[in-house]
């Protein structure tokens, strides 16, 4: 039989293929926006501390929270003790939320780049209400990634975050290139994305940075567990860690920098609206078309590579959802990843509706409480849920595994060995009380921010969802197997785990 490998063959395989998770729409549209909104460097020197705070120390408790189990999330807490198997569901069913929405948006990127060459000026208006036009690219979108799904994690995943990852950063660093040569307005954009100014971060601009950090590291959700799951002894989980918190933070800077000097310089009397949500699909394409005849090339490739971002992201996400698929119910990787896809474009349509119509005109239509589908799946998800999430992470590592454990481990799991014995104090520290006390701050004031701002139904829609995921698993998983990664060389065939750890 065909030897079938499951898991990342290489240890910079992996690191691409979680760097591409990472870098996504939350790093070539929010963080931009967010910077220039939040008072430039200030916000960035915060988010940057959130990253090394925060994101860091989560991100490395959870890709070690796969590896130690070889396992979907679900298996991965229950290994850790059998009553807390639930934080898994609540991590593998986040993941499908946002995939729902973010398809919907990967679908306008798609569009949006595809339609470069006639113009994207102005027809965000039409094209959010042609659901028939919404609902084919979100289809387009998310078949583009099932098709790598179903390659395997080695074939698909790996081999596509090898090429699209550089694709993502060469055309990144081209447009900063030629945006920072433009000459006049170069000097006002920078200024006015980077110019310090802590009166406008507030309160209020730290707690986006750091919701910004969990959403832009895609913490606080099954994805790093799985990733981390298929990896092997080959990968030094904290140097990788580290390399993808780099990278991510790196590219969401470098979109601040390709785009403002470039509005400035076309478009001045754009700048301030770029401080928004409207930022991509309404005002960028607005200075593309003040470019001339360039500007159909740069938006081409502007739109590629967040189409590119927005792909990788939603291939980790979906992929949580498979992998559970599979070794839950023993059913192919082809067939669990169509119905995984199948489930979240039935949820993306209406979202497609409710986004053309009450998000953007903002006229009356299918609204949840008010709010746009895609609004109110955000912060369910964004402000409620990967901040509890990520708590269950680092509380998992921090007191249930224990810090010193779970370093252990680390060096065992890892041909690298030894662990600097400073950085394995600091974060001993960290995880146990100082990034739970953190995430516990960001869950609070988004709670409150929900609350005070009449979206009461927000929280209530998100710990429910806990709720439902704890009965559901007292009752159909705790006592039951819920699989490892073995159970898809199983069903597939191929190498056993132990032969796989020894890659
Ligand atoms: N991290 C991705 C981004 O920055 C989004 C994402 C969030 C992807 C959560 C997967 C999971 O856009």
């Amino acid at each position: 039989m065909a030897k079938k490998k499951i898991g990342f063959a290489s240890g910079i395989g992996f690191i691409l293929a979680a760097a591409g998770s990472a870098v996504g729409l939350g790093n070539l549209w929010s963080f931009p926006y967010k910077t220039a909104k939040n008072g430039g460097a200030a916000f960035v020197f915060v988010y940057i501390a959130c990253v090394l705070l925060i994101g860091f120390v989560t991100m490395l408790s959870e890709i070690h929270l796969g590896k130690r189990a070889h396992a979907n999330p679900i298996t991965s807490y229950k290994k850790i003790n059998k009553n807390v198997g639930w934080c898994g569901l609540v991590a593998i069913a986040i993941p499908f939320f946002i995939t729902c929405y973010y398809a919907v948006l990967g679908g306008y990127t798609v569009k949006y780049t595809l339609n470069s060459f006639s113009g994207n000026a102005g027809i965000l208006g039409t094209f959010s209400v042609n659901v028939g036009e919404v609902t084919l690219y979100t289809g387009i979108f998310l078949l583009l990634a099932i098709i790598v799904i179903m390659s395997g994690v080695k074939e698909g995943i790996e081999k596509m975050s090898k090429i699209l990852m550089p694709a993502l950063f060469v055309i990144l660093l081209a447009i900063v290139a030629y945006s920072l040569c433009l000459g006049e307005g170069v000097k006002e954009g920078l200024s006015f994305y980077l110019n310090p100014d802590f009166k406008s971060l507030g309160i209020q601009g730290v707690l986006s940075a750091m919701g910004q950090a969990f959403f832009s590291l895609s913490l606080g959700m099954g994805i790093m567990i799985t990733y981390g799951s298929y990896t092997g002894k080959e990968t030094n989980i904290v140097r990788s860690t580290a390399m993808i918190c780099l990278f991510d933070t790196l590219v969401a800077f470098l979109a601040g920098l390709a785009i403002f000097p470039a509005v400035a310089h076309f478009d001045p009397t754009m700048l301030e609206s770029s401080k928004g949500v409207a930022l991509i699909f309404a005002i960028l394409p607005e200075v593309f078309d003040s470019m001339g005849v360039l500007g159909s090339i740069v938006s081409f490739l502007f739109f590629a590579m967040v189409t590119i971002a927005a792909i990788t992201s939603v291939m980790s996400l979906i992929e949580v959802v498979t992998q559970f698929f599979i070794q839950k119910f023993h059913a192919p990787r082809k067939r669990s990843a169509l119905v995984a896809a199948a489930l979240c474009f039935a949820v993306s349509v209406p979202i497609g509706i409710s986004l053309g119509k009450v998000g953007i005109l903002e006229e009356s239509g299918l609204n949840l409480f008010g709010l746009d589908w895609l609004t109110f799946f955000d912060e369910v998800t964004n402000t409620v849920l990967m901040p509890v999430c990520a708590l269950f992470s680092c509380l998992a590592i921090g007191w249930f595994i224990g810090p010193k454990n779970a370093i252990k481990e680390m060096e065992e799991h890892s041909d690298k060995k030894k662990i600097n014995s400073v950085l394995a104090a600091v974060y001993s520290v960290m995880v146990k009380f100082i990034t739970p006390a953190l995430i516990l701050i960001v869950e609070v004031f988004g709670v409150k921010s929900e609350i005070d701002g009449g979206n009461a139904p927000v929280v209530i829609a998100a710990y429910g969802l806990i709720a439902v995921c704890v009965i559901l698993y007292f009752i159909f998983f705790r006592n039951a197997e819920t699989g490892t990664n073995n159970d898809e060389i199983a069903v597939d065939g191929g190498r056993t785990l132990e032969s796989f750890n020894e890659v």
